[in-house]
């Protein structure tokens, strides 16, 4: 129930408006001078006011009340206040509620004019407090994102938004990541963003692609090898997990760690102990891990060549970055990025949207570094890109044929401007398809 305050020194006004309220389901808090008002508005959830303008018995000038309306606001800019006023005090009460949420009704008031004014104010207050709560969690998260380091991440897909949260939400913490996804998708970047925004920031950040190493190799690698441990192997090397203590350690390619190497790891991960290869000697680290592949582990485990429980240990939580043709609403933004200045043709931007982008980012990053470096001047167009014919379109044909144009004229009674907008060209582009179909 919602609470409105009535400030009067008359006792009868007091009452009377108190009952009226009551009846129509509001909670009535009463106040007969200006100073219970205050507390009453300091004190208590009031949702509206409803106020005499004297509150001494002989005054009439109406200096109280005002006096009283600008206090509340001050304690409460978005506070409706509701002035009762004598015909007398007409000319400053309507100075008065000409800022902001405030009434006035003449005495004798009129009871549903009253109620009217009562339910109009409290749905404005209402309004304007959801706007305002709704303005300032925008700037809050603005602010948190800006505060953000997002390590140069460029997105505009609710899918990534929904991604960056997460991974700035696991940065607080030190639970273990896999990022999955394919080739050029990103995942370098999310586990950089992921450091980056955690407490460990400013500790060690070992890279470890498991990927480019020979198997073989690969644990010496991570746990560090006595001399003579292995064939070539001269110097007693530290391994990466000992580079890494205190810190974080991102181990790309995971999929690739032999089996031997798995079990080291899991041990690491339990415990925080290892040894080095040809060492019988236990050392000891506290390392954050986060780790990416390109491979379905699943696969891998029931094929035997991937340890279940490591995985489980490994995903914690999984971050799953999709590929960059189910997010078509990263790619302008990233082609703004890759080519800062360049303009591309309404044509060329769909082309780019209905390429599959099987390489994915890094893909795009490299078509659109070539399209800058061959042809470093003028309007970009789809062919400047090369990614023609080179696989099979997903959404749409790049180019639209012959029947979709006469469809585009038909629709548009042969307006060219018109058709060429819809279709996605420029105007020339249409008339030299329109030329080269025989369709003029
Ligand atoms: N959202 C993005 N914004 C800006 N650059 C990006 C974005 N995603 C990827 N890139 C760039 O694309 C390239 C590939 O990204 P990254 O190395 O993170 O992919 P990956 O998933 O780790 O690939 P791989 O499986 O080959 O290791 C990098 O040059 C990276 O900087
Ligand atoms: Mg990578």
């Amino acid at each position: 129930m919602e609470k409105i305050l009535i400030v009067d020194d008359n006792q009868a006004v007091l009452q009377a408006l108190s009952l009226l309220l009551e009846i129509h389901g509001y909670q009535p808090v009463l106040a007969s001078n200006p100073a219970e008002a205050v507390q009453a508005v300091m004190y208590q959830r009031i949702a509206l006011v409803i106020q005499d303008m004297n509150f001494t018995a002989d005054t009439t000038s109406g200096e109280e009340g005002k006096a009283l309306f600008y206090q509340l606001r001050e304690l409460n800019p978005n506070l409706p206040i509701i002035l009762i006023t004598a015909w007398t005090e007409l000319e400053s009460a309507v100075s008065l509620v000409k800022d902001g949420a405030a009434d006035y009704l003449a005495k004798p008031w009129d009871d549903t004019k009253l109620l009217t004014s009562i339910s109009n104010l409290l749905e404005l207050g209402n309004a304007l407090k959801e706007n305002q709560h709704f303005r300032q969690r925008q700037r809050q998260q603005q602010a948190e994102l800006s505060e953000k380091d997002l390590c140069g991440l460029v997105y505009g897909s609710h899918t990534m938004q929904r991604l960056v949260d997460m991974a700035l939400q696991l940065a607080k913490s030190d639970v273990s990541v896999l990022i999955t996804g394919p080739n050029g998708a990103g995942k370098d970047r999310i586990a950089d963003i992921i450091q980056a925004n955690s407490p460990l920031k400013d500790k060690p950040f070992i890279k470890v692609n498991a990927g480019a190493l020979p198997q073989e190799l690969i644990e010496a690698e991570l746990f560090g090898a006595e001399a003579g441990a292995y064939t070539g192997n001269n110097a007693r090397r530290a391994g990466r997990f000992e580079a890494a203590d205190g810190g974080t350690l991102f181990l790309d390619e995971i999929g690739n760690l032999p089996l031997s190497g798995q079990i080291k790891l899991l041990r690491v991960l339990q415990t925080g102990e290892f040894e080095r290869l040809g060492s019988t000697t236990t050392q000891k680290v506290k390392v954050r891990l986060i780790s990416a592949t390109n491979a379905d582990l699943q696969d891998d485990i029931q094929a035997g060549r991937f340890r279940e429980d490591l995985y489980y240990r490994l995903n914690v939580v999984e971050l799953s970055l999709p590929p960059l043709a189910q997010r078509p609403d990263d790619i302008l933004p990233l082609v703004e990025h890759f080519l800062p200045g360049r303009e591309c043709s309404l044509s060329a931007e769909r082309a780019l949207l209905a390429y599959s982008w099987p390489g994915n980012v890094r893909e795009l990053e490299n078509a659109c570094k070539r399209a800058n470096v061959l042809h470093p001047v003028g309007v970009l167009e789809a062919e400047h890109f090369a990614i023609q014919g080179k696989n099979v379109p997903l959404q749409q044909s790049l180019e639209p044929g012959p029947e979709e144009i006469q469809q585009a004229m038909d629709k548009h009674k042969g307006v060219v401007a018109k058709a060429a907008r819809e279709l996605g060209l420029s105007r020339q582009a249409l008339y030299r398809r329109l030329e080269k179909f025989e369709l003029l």
